[in-house]
């Protein structure tokens, strides 16, 4: 017998809290059908695993959303493509953010990091989401990216309400299509004349005019810059720090213990795991398990939950600042796993650094849940920054 979850994962209780209804979906089996949504949903981490690697029966080229309205609308871009398109996008989208170009920013963002962390360390109450978490993907990521006065300036929005079209038809997720279809409409007006040159928007031109991706993809393949970059990356330095800062003497044993900031990074993001989940198409029918998800359905593939499964992590839930998930798929797995996350997980380390040479203790109140059909975290969280004694 098929097992089910009749639960909602695009209702209210589970956009707050998803992770009961995870746990459910867990323990009832590897593939679980979900009637309210006819999607099958995978929870545990092995499975989830398996299913990302099986990328040519389980495929990202009919669509990632959790509906038939955005996946049948989908536009040339990296993450909705599969086999050798999705080769050929990725290796020109990944070119600015490997590690030798990360290299040559370094210094740069360790700067901005220092002057930010400098004028929070006040004593005075701030909202950490905007005012810290934010600033090096808004000014610096924004920048890199080339785009234009309007294009910074609608950024976030559209990437919040791309997150949220690509969940199910809810009401959040229908009021965000418009949005959606505003940064498709952008993307196409881009030309040479409209982003700033040598701009990693300007690049994709520079492929089109090589030949190696079409016009068109070069002008929607700016989406796999904008929608992914952002609150991904702010909802996860924003969870990083509050779990510092409420978790007893974590925050002073990494102040004691510096070499602990890589392995603090993965630990934030398993647990923040900012994107909860896309879907697959099943091309095929395939086993997952026990389960067999038959040819022309879709599953979903929940990262949050495969991060906190208590069959591969011991007490899953806890901030274990020495547990170093490298293993984590917070930032996914196999052939669409994420494109970013050295730029990511640069850009968190290096406020970490800053951080503890330039604030003594951290205090966070009531953080404000985002509410998003796919990205969890804080929209606001209040934070207080003291001084070190000695910087
Ligand atoms: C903490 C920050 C981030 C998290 C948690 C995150 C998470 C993810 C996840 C879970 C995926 C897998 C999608 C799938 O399997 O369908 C992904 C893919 C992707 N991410 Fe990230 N991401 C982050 C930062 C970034 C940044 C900074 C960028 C851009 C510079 C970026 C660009 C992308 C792109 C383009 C893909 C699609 C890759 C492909 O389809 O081959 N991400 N990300």
């Amino acid at each position: 017998m098929t097992p089910r979850f009749w639960g909602d994962l695009y209702g209210r209780a589970a956009l707050r809290d998803p992770y009961p209804a995870y746990r459910k979906i867990r323990d009832r089996g590897p593939a679980v059908w979900m009637p309210r949504r006819r999607l099958w949903a995978i929870g545990r981490y092995d499975d989830v695993r398996t299913a990302l690697r099986a990328d040519s029966a389980l495929t990202s080229g009919q669509g990632v959303a959790a509906n038939d309205l955005v996946n049948n609308r989908t536009a040339p871009i990296t993450l909705t493509s599969d086999g050798d398109v999705h080769a050929r996008r990725r290796r020109i989208l990944i070119q600015p953010v490997m590690p030798a170009p990360l290299k040559e920013l370094r210094p740069r963002l360790e700067t901005e990091a220092d002057r930010l962390i400098h004028g929070l360390a006040t004593g005075n109450e701030f909202d950490a989401m905007t005012s810290f978490a934010a600033h090096l993907p808004v000014t610096v990521v924004a920048e890199l990216v080339g785009l234009n006065e309007e294009g910074r300036r609608q950024m976030l929005h559209w990437a919040a309400a791309t997150f949220n079209a690509l969940g199910a038809l809810n009401l959040r997720g229908l009021l965000s299509l418009r949005h959606l279809l505003k940064l498709q409409t952008y993307v196409r007006t881009l030309g040479r004349e409209t982003v700033m040159p040598g701009g990693w928007a300007a690049r994709l031109f520079d492929a089109a005019d090589r030949g190696d991706i079409s016009r068109a993809e070069a002008n929607a393949m700016v989406i796999d810059y904008v929608a992914p970059a952002l609150d991904t990356t702010i909802l996860a330095t924003g969870h990083m720090l509050w779990l510092l800062a409420t978790t007893p003497g974590a925050y002073d044993t990494l102040r004691a213990e510096p070499d602990l900031i890589p392995g603090i990074v993965n630990e934030s993001v398993r647990l923040a795991s900012p994107i909860r989940s896309f879907t697959r198409y099943a091309a095929t029918d395939i086993e997952i398990g026990d389960a067999c998800i038959p040819k022309g359905a879709r599953a979903l593939i929940l990262f949050a939950s495969a991060n906190r499964d208590e069959r591969h992590y011991p007490q899953p839930d806890e901030f274990d600042i020495r547990r170093n998930p490298r293993d984590h798929v917070g930032w996914g797995h196999g052939a669409h796993s994420c494109v970013g996350m050295h730029l990511a997980r640069l850009e968190m380390e290096i406020l970490l650094a800053s951080l503890i040479r330039q604030v003594g203790r951290i205090e966070t109140g009531t953080p404000v849940p985002v509410w998003n059909n796919v990205l969890q975290g804080f929209e606001r969280l209040p934070a207080v920054f003291h001084k070190a004694m000695t910087v």
